[in-house]
């Protein structure tokens, strides 16, 4: 009987060895360890045999059915491991992908622009302010100089509202943040330091140059003894700053009735590098702002005294950096909601 134990082990233990699924194993489970299998059988048959055969073959017998049933325990670990291992290589999640970006929203490159435009003024210790979009007559023109019939206002086509009888003067949306430094002058005491950004308005129709609503940063300094040479010293700053070291700066006279001398500041056209071409009309400038000494009587209606404190201001419109920056060529891309447009910047 040992001899059959035995050659039932070697067979058993081969088969196994070479099983890899697990309805194979059910069948050698139940050929090996069933109820019917050779096993179970001799394990039955034990009490027929002689007494010391039962007991050498008992043992053996009882043996080789508890390697079997280990054999079968490990085989099943080793299966199901083997299942796991394949489920994971078939659905693998490579962790050093990048995750999907979510959709996140950015500023409109024109806040941008007033941003970068305010940061490099207050580095050079101006405060900011704002003053209100719907404005006084008073503010944006007659406190400037501008006093009713004067032809300045033609240059500026101005959207008026409509008036209350209550209102001793006319209301408009401003035309310009110089409107802000009007205030500013009344109600601020000198030393003054301050930019203006916001939005302006103007009563035109809209083409690839013109939108009714655009934006400006204006700014004032009041101090004892502020010259032209603080002007121009603090606009090449922003200059160099804002559009790098070597871009050409030129100033040049100009009227505007808030300053005395009044200035226009040019620089060599971006597109071109000062060669003439089509965005700077040939002459190779481009002009970005005016400026100029603020006006005695400016100053003097806005309760300063102009003996004593003297005072630069200037004008910057905003959406001409950009355009030249980024080469766009029609402003009104910056106010038509277009995301394919927005999503640049
Ligand atoms: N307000 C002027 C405009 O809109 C620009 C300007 C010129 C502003 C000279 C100033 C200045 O403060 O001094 O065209």
């Amino acid at each position: 009987m040992l001899p059959q134990l035995e050659e039932l082990r070697s067979k058993a233990l081969q088969e196994l060895a070479s099983i890899d699924d697990a309805r194979e194993l059910e069948s050698w489970r139940v050929r090996y360890l069933g109820k019917k299998s050779k096993l179970t059988t001799i394990l039955r048959s034990l009490a027929t045999l002689p007494l010391e055969e039962r007991r050498t073959v008992g043992a053996r017998a009882n043996e080789l059915k508890t390697e079997l049933e280990n054999g079968l325990r490990q085989k099943e670990e080793a299966l199901r491991e083997a299942e796991l291992a394949k489920g994971a290589k078939q659905e693998t999640i490579d962790i050093t992908l990048p995750g999907r970006p979510l959709p996140i929203g950015r500023l409109h490159p024109i806040t941008q622009t007033l941003n970068e435009i305010c940061e490099i003024f207050a580095s050079m210790g101006f405060g900011i302010v704002e003053g209100p979009d719907v404005e006084w007559d008073y503010y944006n023109f007659e406190a400037l100089n501008i006093p009713q019939e004067h032809p300045a206002r033609d240059t500026m086509s101005t959207c008026w509202l409509e008036q209350q009888k209550s209102d001793k003067q006319a209301m408009l949306l401003r035309t310009h943040t110089t409107a802000v430094t009007a205030r500013v002058i009344e109600s601020m005491e000198p030393p003054i330091r301050v930019i203006e950004p916001g939005k302006v308005y103007r009563y035109e129709a809209s083409d690839a140059t013109h939108v009714p609503m655009f934006h400006q940063i204006d700014g004032v300094a009041v101090d004892k003894g502020i010259t032209m040479a603080d002007l121009k010293g603090t606009l090449y700053e922003f200059a160099r700053r804002f559009f790098g070291e070597e871009r050409k700066v030129r100033f040049r006279c100009d009227y505007f009735p808030f300053v005395e001398p009044g200035v226009e500041m040019a620089i060599e056209c971006l597109v071109c590098n000062g060669r003439g071409c089509r965005v700077c009309g040939q002459s190779g400038w481009i002009e970005i702002l005016g400026a100029g000494m603020t006006h005695p009587q400016v100053l003097e209606r806005g309760g300063i005294d102009p003996e004593v404190y003297q005072s630069f201001a200037f004008g910057i419109g905003i959406e001409r950096l950009p355009m030249l920056r980024y080469g766009i060529d029609d402003i009104r891309l910056f106010y038509s909601s277009d995301l394919r447009f927005l999503r640049q910047f």
